[in-house]
């Protein structure tokens, strides 16, 4: 895959793609070009057989600063409708594979809503995380009030997103947006150690309770307890249910295929 603005290493290692965002000097802003490679991108590995867990990195000082803001100053409100960013955002959200993100440095605006788009996230001691849109005159546009407002609740959205304020690892981790936080040589390590625990599980059931997890944030508690239970039958479709289930029986290290 030709890509100018990111990197793409589908065997990063056995199971484990990467994606790494690559416009340093800009700290990773977030361009129309590089958000379509992402798409792009995900959307391969996603098909990709050999590829059960994605990680989605920037550099050591940034993850992402969020949308380009110099691509967006001049634009009209016609401008924006037209060129349809969220579009590009919505096909990332139909991954079906799991996706972790690790992140140091600045995660702000589209760089704090890409990494919200993740199942499991990583952060060195070095993030700063935050929604500072309203500095810039406008707002969250890629999820930020709702994903933010759902995973650390209404008082901390309200400042992040209201005043701008940044938030460390720290503060990220103990308000429930974040997964673990570790010393800043080791975040991209960490995250891999996750992939490598969800590249050995079945992928199909993983992509099924990823499917359910997500379905809980969009629906009512019943419809979400039905959507699960037609998920968890479906486990029962596949050789990793079998493969799994006696594995254990037979005390031994179940071998999943992803059928
Ligand atoms: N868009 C475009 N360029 C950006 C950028 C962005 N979001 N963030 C940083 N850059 C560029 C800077 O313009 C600068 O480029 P030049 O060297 O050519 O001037 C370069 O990256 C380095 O940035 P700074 O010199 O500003 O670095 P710093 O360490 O002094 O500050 C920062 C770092 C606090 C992250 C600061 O760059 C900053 O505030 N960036 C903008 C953050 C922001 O407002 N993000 C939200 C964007 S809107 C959005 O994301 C909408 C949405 O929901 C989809």
């Amino acid at each position: 895959m030709q890509t100018e603005f990111i990197i793409v290493t589908p065997q990063f290692e056995k199971h484990i793609a990467l994606i790494q965002l690559n416009r340093p000097k800009e700290l990773n802003a977030l361009n129309l070009q590089l958000m379509g490679e992402v798409r792009d991108a995900l959307k391969m590995l996603d098909n990709d057989d050999h590829v059960r867990a994605i990680i989605i990195t920037g550099n050591e000082k940034a993850f992402a600063a969020g949308a380009d803001i110099k691509q967006m100053a001049g634009k009209t409100a016609i401008d924006m409708l037209n060129i349809d960013q969220f579009s590009t955002w919505d096909q990332i959200k139909k991954t079906k594979k799991p996706l972790i993100a690790a992140v140091s440095g600045f995660a702000l605006g589209g760089g704090c809503e890409l990494m919200m788009h993740c199942d499991i996230i990583v952060a060195s001691e070095t993030a700063r995380i935050g929604q500072p849109e309203i500095k810039i005159g406008v707002m969250p546009g890629a999820g930020g009030t709702q994903r933010l407002t759902r995973a650390v609740g209404k008082a901390l959205a309200m400042e992040m997103v209201l005043t701008g304020k940044f938030i460390t690892a720290e503060e990220a981790l103990r308000a429930g947006l974040i997964n673990k936080v570790v010393p800043v040589e080791f975040y991209l390590k960490e995250a891999v150690q996750y992939a490598q625990q969800l590249a050995a599980l079945s992928p199909v059931a993983v992509k099924l309770a990823k499917e359910a997890v997500l379905n809980a944030f969009n629906s009512s508690l019943d419809e979400g307890l039905h959507f699960e239970r037609k998920n968890f039958y479906l486990c029962f479709a596949s050789e990793d249910q079998k493969e799994g289930m006696n594995a254990f029986i037979e005390k031994r290290t179940a071998q999943f295929s992803g059928k």
